[in-house]
């Protein structure tokens, strides 16, 4: 390999200093107290067994739940159970399923349980699904930033679109993603990228690929993922490339999510013409409530590994707003724009993206 003019790595390590620093923040304090587990089993046998039954899981062939449309969750499923936050269900078990978009069957609870004996039954009800622990839980299920990977596991299709503004021709570029969750803590995902600068309208680029959680703590609520993707560029001539990256998240004083990730980009033709690109944002979560509007700010940097000589680090932020779309957010929207902040061949980046979280239901679900 030919040597590099500018060792890239001093570059590197400055940009992911922020990243690194975010990591060592201190430990969240505890939630509440402790719930009492025993008091939520008492509570779970006498209210919600009738429909769940008492492992969680409804008996089908009983006739209290043979009445009942939709069935009930099954709550001993590992998956279903690891991937639900406690606190939307919370929310559910306080002011019933339509809250998040879910049956009425779902009765609301609120003015039956105080709040401790919900936070109890809860609590009780995540230790229904035995091996959940092999999961990454839900709490750990960040907001999709716009540039920034994400590092929870999803069964998500997700559309995004950007509009780079350059002067003369400005390009349109879509991004149709799907992805699947397999095993306990990964996921596949396949990309189709469609690109039309005002000539050609085509898609330029297939990706395939795979992410899996190296590392979660609940109680410190971070998680990292590892994944790597290899795009088929459908142009002949242009090189195939191998992306592996690393993504962060953490939850900081209960209301800031913090993601970060780290990429390289590696053409398989010549891996001198990669480059490094770091991403990272924080989502400011203001309520519990998931169809809000949620700001974000996300700071971008790209480093080419052969940088001609000059200081050709690049650098963006990219003000954006969530917008949960459903009563859970399952469908929910993004906005930003992608402003340089170093000399750049473009003015500024529109972006959009949309996603459809179909673990949780149907698109149509949940928009009353
Ligand atoms: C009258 C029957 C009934 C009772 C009583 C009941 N549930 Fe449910 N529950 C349901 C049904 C039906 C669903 C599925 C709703 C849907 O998928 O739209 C559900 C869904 C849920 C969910 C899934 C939420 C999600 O994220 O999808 C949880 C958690 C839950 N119930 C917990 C409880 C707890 C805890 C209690 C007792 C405090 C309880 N339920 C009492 C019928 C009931």
């Amino acid at each position: 390999m030919k040597r590099l003019r500018h060792p890239i790595l001093p570059r590197v390590l400055a940009a992911a200093l922020p990243l690194l620093t975010a990591a060592a923040l201190p430990a969240l304090a505890a939630e509440g107290s402790t719930p009492d587990l025993e008091a939520g089993r008492r509570t779970f046998d006498s209210v919600c067994a009738a429909c769940h039954g008492p492992t969680g899981h409804a008996d089908p062939e009983n006739p209290t739940v043979k009445a009942l449309d939709p069935q009930p969750a099954d709550l001993s499923d590992p998956l279903f159970n690891s991937r639900e936050p406690a606190e939307d269900w919370r929310i559910v078990v306080t002011h019933g399923g339509q809250a998040l978009g879910l049956s009425a069957t779902m009765p609301a609870q609120g003015a039956a349980l105080n709040e401790q004996q919900i936070r109890d039954v809860v609590a009780y009800a995540k230790t229904l699904a035995p091996g959940s622990e092999a999961y990454p839980p839900g709490e750990l299920n960040f907001f999709l930033p716009i540039r920034t990977k994400k590092a929870f596991p999803e069964d998500e299709i997700v559309w995004k679109s950007r509009l780079t503004d350059r002067d003369g021709a400005d390009v349109w570029r879509n991004v149709l993603e799907v992805e699947k969750r397999f095993g306990k803590r990964s996921m596949g995902v396949v990309e189709l990228v469609h690109e039309d600068d005002g000539t050609d309208s085509e898609i330029t680029e297939v990706e395939v690929g795979a992410k899996t959680v190296l590392h979660w703590n609940l109680a410190r609520r971070s998680i990292l993922s590892g994944a790597v993707v290899v795009a088929f560029p459908t142009d002949g001539d242009a090189s195939e490339e191998i992306i592996p990256y690393l993504a962060y998240g953490r939850l900081f004083a209960e209301r800031w999510m913090f993601q970060s990730s780290a990429r390289l980009i590696l053409p398989v033709d010549d891996v001198d013409m990669g480059e490094a690109e770091f991403a990272a944002v924080v989502h400011y979560r203001w309520t519990q409530w998931p169809r809000r509007v949620f700001p974000a700010l996300e700071f971008t940097a790209t480093a080419p590994f052969d940088d001609g000589g000059g200081d050709s680090m690049q650098w963006t932020v990219l003000p954006q707003l969530r917008f949960g779309l459903t009563r859970g957010a399952h469908v929910a929207l993004s906005v930003g724009a992608e402003i340089p902040l170093s000399d750049q061949s473009y003015d500024t980046r529109w972006h959009l993206s949309l996603l459809w979280d179909f673990a949780d239901g149907s698109f149509f679900k949940g928009w009353r």
